[in-house]
């Protein structure tokens, strides 16, 4: 596999996240649905969550990802030859999120552009194929952008509404990355049939058995781990200095480190409990703050853990495992990069986080109610509520086509970059 770049690594160049502005405080949920604010806040580990507004889709956060990414990592754009979109939060049957990111960014048209969907895995699927399209040569020095994007919504009062969240997560996967080298063609992967999550065509919120759920990822923890466990033991690969986990509640990646630690590595319950708080804990700050991102949720978890702890890390070894429902899971490794702290600081990974508007409960629970409305005609400039250096949804044409507009592309409705694209 590693042919065409035998004397070099693969892996993860560039990373940068997105979120919506507005944020739904946990305290305030639990207060509206009479239910102590514990039982979210430790009891799910959840602190605020994301919620996307009217102008905001899987389109515009990937945008702003993705933007942020090229902004912030100093990246070529000319040198992309790969966009692949891991989304579950369809907008369209056919046309892909991703040709939209590749037409509002002005990327190159040579160019292999499309989307992946394996619920939360779906991120997962796009960066393998990119690493593989990398180390097997067919690049030929070209650069893969992979974006992960989604809006995480179960029905009003639901068991999984304080689980819900919305961001997006770029990666920019390279030869010779500056932030995580990957084991190219290392990976323990878990597959089986089951109706834990599913999100059916008619509807906009998931559908879930979330008892259940939990139990179908910690049996892909188990599986995946195995599985990539038994060929590291062959390989001699090593310790794993922290693993990142999908997260789609923060306690969520506590009991999966806790499962992989008693029921595959016949650790006792303290050895698990602090080894969690050492190994996983730092990759979990951002995830408590903007909630499930689906696709992008184990990105985040990495962006986190490279925010707090790349310094250090340099030179480890770093575990990622991700978990789509249906389900399929993959766990796998890569090494931080010499020379990681120095760009983990320049990306700047958490400033999305820090100039956020908080709901009330009054105003989220509008947003959710006109949820089902996506914006008939094209909203006038003036009244889009999306700050200026955002990508924004400004509605659906004539044509029946959705229109985007981004900053530094004009102020008005875009006709070439949603209508020429859609044609
Ligand atoms: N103080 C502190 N803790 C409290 C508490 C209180 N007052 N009351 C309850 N708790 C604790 C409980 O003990 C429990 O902790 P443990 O799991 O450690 O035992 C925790 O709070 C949650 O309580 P419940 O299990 O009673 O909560 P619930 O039944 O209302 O719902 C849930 C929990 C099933 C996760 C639900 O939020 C849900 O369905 N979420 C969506 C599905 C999901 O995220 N599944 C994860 C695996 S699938 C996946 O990963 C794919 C994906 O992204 C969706």
């Amino acid at each position: 596999m590693n042919q065409g770049t035998s004397s070099s690594t693969v892996g993860i160049d560039a990373i940068a996240i997105a979120t919506p502005r507005a944020y739904l405080d946990l305290v305030d949920l639990a207060a509206a649905r009479d239910v102590p604010s514990d039982k979210y806040t430790k009891g799910l580990g959840a602190i605020r969550m994301a919620i996307a507004g009217r102008h905001e889709d899987p389109v515009t956060l990937a945008t702003d990802a993705a933007s942020r990414l090229f902004a912030r990592g100093g990246v070529d754009a000319s040198r992309i030859g790969y966009v692949a979109v891991g989304t579950e939060t369809g907008i369209d049957h056919s046309k892909p999120v991703a040709s939209y990111v590749h037409g509002l960014l002005g990327l190159p048209a040579a160019c292999r552009v499309f989307d992946t969907k394996h619920a939360c895995f779906g991120g997962t699927a796009a960066l393998m194929g990119a690493v593989e399209w990398i180390a097997s040569g067919a690049a030929r020095g070209r650069s893969a952008l992979v974006v992960c994007s989604d809006i995480a919504r179960y029905a009003l009062g639901s068991p999984g509404e304080p689980t819900q969240g919305a961001g997006a997560v770029a990666l920019l996967v390279t030869e010779r990355p500056r932030l995580l080298e990957l084991e190219v063609g290392h990976t323990g992967t878990y597959a089986r049939d089951v109706h834990d999550f599913w999100r059916p065509l008619s509807r906009r919120d998931a559908l879930v058995d979330g008892h259940y759920s939990v139990s179908c990822y910690l049996d892909a923890v188990a599986g995946a781990f195995g599985a990539w466990r038994d060929e590291d033991v062959r390989r001699g690969g090593g310790a794993l200095a922290r693993t990142a986990y999908h997260v789609p509640y923060v306690k969520m990646a506590k009991k999966a480190d806790r499962h992989r630690a008693i029921a595959c590595e016949g650790l006792d319950e303290a050895a698990a409990e602090s080894r969690f708080a050492r190994e996983v804990g730092p990759s979990l700050a951002f995830a408590a703050e903007v909630g499930n991102v689906y696709t992008g949720s184990l990105y985040m978890a990495l962006a986190a853990l490279l925010h707090a702890e790349a310094g250090v890390l340099e030179g480890e070894r770093v575990g990622l495992f991700s978990y789509g429902s249906g389900c399929v899971a993959e766990f796998f490794a890569g090494r931080v990069a010499a020379g990681a702290a120095a760009v983990a600081e320049s990306l700047a990974l958490d400033e999305p986080l820090r100039d956020r508007v908080r709901l009330d409960f009054g105003a989220y629970e509008a947003i959710r109610r006109a949820d089902g409305d996506e914006p008939a005609g094209v909203t006038a400039d003036d009244a889009v509520d999306v700050a200026s250096d955002r990508c924004a949804f400004v509605g659906i044409d004539a044509a029946e086509r959705r229109v985007y507009r981004r900053a530094s592309h004009g102020s008005t409705p875009r006709a070439d970059a949603a209508n020429t694209a859609a044609a």
